[in-house]
């Protein structure tokens, strides 16, 4: 079989990609790994930049979001005991963020795919890619015990952190930066109301709480837990007890508590992977970059790094001008690190790191006090939070 553009990975990447091309006739094949029904029911980010809701109507899918999702013009730091409001709208222009959940996006995705007769195998097995140092790449797979062979012009690697797209680069060719850090944030859904119309990023001894949702009726929340915890020792009731210590009393007194419906623990990671593009081969998303989920960024920078890359491509099957290509990798990343900055930046700001002593605690205590008065610095903030330009 032969397509335009072989995509490996069908979460929010690799299906935003798809359709975007899809709608200006290119053509795409999307390899996932897992089943669909896995894939939906994955819990992840939760607030949308600007531009990554300019994206999905871009790609008609935005009818749910704009019914369903909620715009925010600003959110609580909590620390001290204290709610402080970060003024999102007044210190960008009136710009703001859409809560509106990942699975939502991903769910849409896959109806507008499927409406729309877009090819999409699931539980593909052992992925590869080949060749893309050549004009010639072709894809691999098994499905159903059957070997398959996709060939294409392009392969786009939006296969998450684990794929195996990035692995297949040689290592000589990639240059990786990292930074781990020693804690995890536990993560509760909860069919409750939210503690707040906005979102709570609370600094505080015990460690960072986050209050977020997904609707009026659904919340979201999370803890810093140590990255070794285990999930069977958090029951319900221990995780709310953690939460409300880790917010102001008035939030912690009026919290509605219920049943989680989803518990799970992520680890904290910075990650770039560089270039982007090796030969034919593309990455996006997860696949060349982690950040730490405290600044909403991870699928804000997928979103990114598919405009850049659908750019590319519909300008090469267009004109034959492969300007967008070659500048792809340098575009995205030159966005990339600025919210592996913001994201390292916030997560430094807001955690505890019980390896730092004392004076680290005070240096942090002092910034998020300067923070909350100095317009200058929440208008920093606010301009990174709401999302840098797409340039
Ligand atoms: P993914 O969503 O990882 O999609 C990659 C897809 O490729 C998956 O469906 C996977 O099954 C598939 N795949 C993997 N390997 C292969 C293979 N070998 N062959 C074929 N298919 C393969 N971001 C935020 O902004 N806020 C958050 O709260 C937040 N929470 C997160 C929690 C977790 C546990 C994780 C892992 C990420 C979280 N993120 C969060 C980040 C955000 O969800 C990601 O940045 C976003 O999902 C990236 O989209 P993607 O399509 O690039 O990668
Ligand atoms: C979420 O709602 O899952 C969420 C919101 C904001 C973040 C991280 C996660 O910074």
């Amino acid at each position: 079989m032969r397509v335009q553009v072989g995509i490996i990975g069908g979460g929010p990447s690799g299906l935003l990609l798809s359709q975007l091309l899809h709608l200006q006739g290119i053509e795409t094949i999307v390899l996932e790994r897992r089943e669909r029904a896995y894939v939906l029911g994955r819990i992840r980010a939760g607030v949308l930049e600007q531009g990554l809701v300019a994206m999905l109507r871009e790609a008609k899918v935005a009818e749910r979001m704009e019914a369903e999702g909620e715009l925010h013009e600003g959110f609580d730091i909590a620390f001290g005991g204290r709610r402080h409001r970060i003024d999102l709208a007044g210190h960008t222009n009136g710009a703001a963020v859409m809560v509106y959940g990942q699975t939502e996006i991903t769910r849409d995705l896959y109806d507008a795919r499927d409406a729309m007769g877009g090819l999409i195998v699931h539980e593909a097995v052992d992925v590869t890619p080949h060749d893309f140092d050549s004009d010639a790449p072709y894809l691999t797979y098994r499905k159903d015990g059957r070997e398959h062979r996709i060939d294409c012009d392009f392969i786009a690697g939006c296969d998450g952190f684990h794929g195996a797209s990035r692995k297949s680069i040689p290592t000589s060719a990639l240059k990786e930066y990292e930074r781990v850090y020693p804690f995890g944030w536990l993560g509760v859904l909860s069919e409750t109301p939210p503690a707040s119309d906005e979102l709570i990023y609370s600094n505080h001894e015990r460690g960072f709480a986050l209050c977020s949702m997904r609707s009026r009726s659904l919340s979201r929340y999370y803890v810093q837990v140590l990255v070794d915890e285990k999930l069977d020792e958090w029951p319900d009731e221990r995780f709310w007890d953690e939460l409300r210590m880790r917010l102001p009393e008035e939030t912690a007194q009026s919290l509605v508590t219920g049943v989680s419906i989803e518990k799970s623990i992520a680890p904290l990671r910075s990650f770039v992977a560089e270039p982007m593009r090796h030969g034919r081969l593309l990455l996006a998303g997860d696949a060349a970059h982690i950040v730490p989920p405290t600044g909403a960024k991870g699928l804000n920078l997928a979103a990114s790094d598919i405009y850049f890359l659908s750019r590319g491509l519909i300008d090469y099957y267009r004109t034959g001008d492969e300007s967008g290509l070659a500048s792809y990798s340098q575009k995205a990343l030159d966005r990339v690190w600025k919210a592996e900055r913001f994201s390292w930046w916030m997560t430094e700001l807001l955690h505890r790191f019980q390896d730092r002593g004392p004076f680290a605690a005070r240096i942090q205590r002092a910034e998020l006090d300067y923070l909350v008065k100095s317009s200058a610095a929440m208008a920093a903030l606010a301009e990174n939070y709401v999302g840098l330009p797409y340039e």
